[in-house]
């Protein structure tokens, strides 16, 4: 087991590149089983979640050929089964698209239900709403498999009655070869729902509306392989952003696209942040000490979710009182324990924080509760006075490509140590 040691307090400097989007490659590495074909994606991230996905195909007996460390031709054409364990769904929420990703190809899946990041109840409700609607019926058996199954599926229209993500991708992978035609309503609107819409127009579906709150899909008989480069990451990008800032630093970070990072380029600004976008790149650049702001969660175009621990960090070492109200999870402040322990002054009620602003953070023995508070224990310990030393950062792995080595060319003293005892930290908290 490894962590993270990082020497704080010096300014970031310099330029990163983003890599490919998580959220949009775990759900297009399970879409390519629709294509009983080769797919050649490119821009993949080289994170512990693709990895597990490649792992999961490979076991229903997809061909995985790497072409570089960046790029893989997938072959669904030797795919021979649709069920899908509990000891690979466990460590990966995503693992749920195989669900939709089979039954559209198969008529018929069984996919144990999904493990991840854990900030309270992660109902799948809608998902199988939607796939009921499609004309399967689904059971959950004793074991937690859920199994899916149809005669065959009909497009219907589908309204979710939540905004959420999964559940559109979900509804998308099962309709995109059903007869006739699905109109999902309040559809999620995040970069990655385009991002596969995308991916699987290019191999012959008939998708239209993405990014919008109304997509339809109408149902074809075929799918294709096709060549497609994955979106750059937008979390990731934020994450870096808020990092040049709250280190006092000044970091262009490249291969974005500024219009996906909207939200967070206005709340930056907002806190005093100097920002200047390129076409494919934001320079970040910090003047004096942040200042206090509020921020709310939503789905896109809101603010993110996925970045409320990372610019919580900035806010505690801003000049004032912020606000943060997540509202997309019920407990997504789990993180704040740590943030307390270098030195914050946080007071967390339900799904609302309120951060006093302190002059700065000291460095402490943290760890990483999940993915994104992961990233702000990084942020944190950049920022902070003094070693910081960061256990469980097998979370940050799932979704930060090559996270020390970026941080290190921006001028951090970080470095990735073998534990020798792990429950030390993590029995302090
Ligand atoms: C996706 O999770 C992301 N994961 C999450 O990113 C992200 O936090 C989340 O969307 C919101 O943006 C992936 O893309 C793999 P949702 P997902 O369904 O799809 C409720 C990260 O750090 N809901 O949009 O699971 C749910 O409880 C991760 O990269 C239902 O009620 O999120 C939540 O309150 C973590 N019933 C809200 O909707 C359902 O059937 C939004 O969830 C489904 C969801």
């Amino acid at each position: 087991m490894e962590k993270i040691l990082i020497n704080g307090g010096i300014p970031l400097r310099g330029e990163v590149s983003i890599s490919g989007a998580k959220n949009a490659v775990v759900a297009i590495i399970p879409a390519t089983i629709l294509a009983q074909d080769v797919c050649r994606i490119e821009n993949i991230p080289n994170i512990s979640d693709v990895s597990m996905m490649i792992r999961i195909l490979q076991q229903l007996g997809a061909g995985i050929k790497m072409i570089n460390k960046n790029t893989l031709e997938i072959d669904t054409s030797t795919i021979n089964s649709y069920t899908v364990s509990h000891s690979l769904t466990r460590h990966l929420r995503a693992s749920y698209y195989l669900l939709g990703a089979l039954l559209g190809r198969y008529s018929c899946a069984r996919v144990a239900m999904p493990g991840g990041c854990d900030f309270g109840v992660r109902p799948i409700d809608l998902h199988i709403k939607g796939f009921e609607l499609l004309g399967a019926s689904v059971s959950i058996e004793e074991n937690a498999m859920i199994d899916a199954r149809a005669d065959v599926l009909t497009g219907s229209p589908i309204y979710l009655d939540q905004v959420s993500v999964g559940a559109t991708i979900n509804v998308m992978l099962a309709a995109v070869k059903a007869k006739g035609l699905t109109v999902i309503e309040n559809a999620a609107k995040e970069p990655h729902i385009v991002d596969l819409a995308n991916f699987l127009n290019s191999m012959g579906a008939d998708i239209r509306g993405a990014g919008t709150d109304v997509i339809k899909i109408r149902g074809v008989d075929v799918l294709h392989g096709c060549t497609y480069s994955i979106i750059p990451d937008q979390i990731e990008a934020g994450t870096y952003m808020v990092a040049a800032a709250a280190t006092g630093g000044r970091v262009l970070v490249n291969n974005v696209i500024p219009k996906h990072l909207e939200s967070i380029t206005a709340k930056l600004i907002e806190s005093g942040v100097h920002i200047e976008e390129y076409d494919d790149s934001v320079l970040v650049e910090a003047v004096g000490r942040p200042k206090h702001c509020n921020i709310k969660t939503m789905p896109h175009p809101g603010f993110p979710t996925d970045m409320q621990p990372q610019i919580s960090v900035l806010l505690s070492i801003a000049d004032g009182t912020s606000i943060v109200s997540e509202g997309v999870w019920d407990n997504r402040f789990r993180y704040v324990e740590q943030l307390i322990r270098m030195g914050a002054s946080i007071s967390v009620d339900g799904k609302l924080a309120v951060i006093q602003g302190v002059e700065t953070l000291k460095g402490a023995p943290i760890k990483a509760d999940d993915l994104r508070a992961g990233a702000a224990m990084l942020i944190a310990g950049l920022c902070a006075k003094g070693t910081t030393e960061i256990e469980n950062i097998i979370h940050i792995d799932r979704g930060y490509e090559d996270v020390v080595e970026k941080f290190r060319l921006l001028g951090a003293d970080i470095s990735r140590v073998t534990v020798e005892n792990p429950s030390q930290i993590a029995n302090i908290v």
